[in-house]
């Protein structure tokens, strides 16, 4: 059985790994997809389409709030509700702290952050419309180990794998979490948070082996590990779970 007929779902970062397994997830739940992505989102509108699922694409960087604003407002023309948003867009960055130039400083958090904020702002008065919205934010587990998994014994591990910016973007998605949670939860509107641990997709190809060697579970994450998280979350049996930070990171993480 179905678990989201007639929903309407808007996920960002859509032409990605993991934005493409939540889409499908979500199709697969019988739920409509509006696809935000600043590549091109063809591909991932025909395998919703393959799945018997509506779907309409964008592509839009939604560090630019106007043009979210313009997806949001197409995206209800042509399906009347949103009820779920999924923040999946965003960029990695990797380094020591020296690395950190203001330009890349300003556009992780930009991709990372400022556009989550962005999205949320241009759906909630959708959601309180309508009393009923489910908003997943997909943060990182260096959301919450500040991006510095363990003392550098490794300058090279470092290189590839230390993130300062990407962390504090990511540990700012749970404080926006945890307030848009609390604002919202008597409008029927529910604001969480997805934390993925490593997941294999483009954004990991290079990461080292000597980490992966500290997953507990003894593997990297699949897509599918993530989109499962998200689809339990954005359902509507997940009602009463707000501002809940969901680890899915194989054990490297618990809090
Ligand atoms: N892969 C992992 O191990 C992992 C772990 C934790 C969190 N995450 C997070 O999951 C999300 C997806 O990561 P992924 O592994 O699928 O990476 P990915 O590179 O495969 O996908 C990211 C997608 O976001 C899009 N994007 C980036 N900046 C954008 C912008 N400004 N406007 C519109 N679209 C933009 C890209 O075009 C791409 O399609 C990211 O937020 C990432 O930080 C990934």
């Amino acid at each position: 059985m179905k678990r989201m007929p007639d929903r309407v779902a808007l996920v960002t970062g859509a032409a990605g790994g993991l934005g493409s397994a939540i889409a499908l997830r979500l199709a697969s739940e019988g739920a409509s997809l509006c696809l935000v992505d600043r590549a091109a989102t063809d591909a991932i509108k025909s395998q919703v389409e393959a799945l018997g699922a509506q779907a309409i694409g964008f592509t839009v960087d939604v560090t630019d709030s106007a043009a979210v604003g313009a997806a949001v407002a197409q995206s209800m023309a042509r399906f009347k509700r949103i009820d779920i948003l999924v923040n999946v867009a965003g960029i990695s960055s990797h380094g020591a702290s020296d690395d950190v130039t203001e330009e890349v400083w300003n556009r992780v958090l930009a991709c990372n952050l400022s556009s989550v904020f962005y999205c949320c702002k241009a759906v909630l008065p959708i959601m309180r419309a309508q009393k009923y919205g489910r908003i997943v934010n997909i943060s990182s587990v260096l959301g919450k180990n500040g991006g510095n998994p363990r003392p550098w014994i490794d300058e090279e591990e470092q290189k590839k794998a230390g993130s300062l910016a990407y962390a504090a973007a990511k540990a700012g998605i749970h404080a926006v979490t945890s307030y848009l949670a609390k604002e919202n939860a008597h409008r029927g509107i529910t604001v969480n948070a997805v934390a993925p641990g490593p997941i294999a997709t483009q954004m990991t190809r290079n990461f080292p082996q000597t980490l992966k060697n500290l997953i507990p579970v003894g593997r990297m994450g699949t897509p599918e590990d993530v989109a499962d998280a998200v689809a339990f979350i954005a359902g509507d049996s997940a009602s009463f779970i707000t501002g809940e930070v969901l680890d899915v990171n194989g054990g490297m993480w618990c809090d």
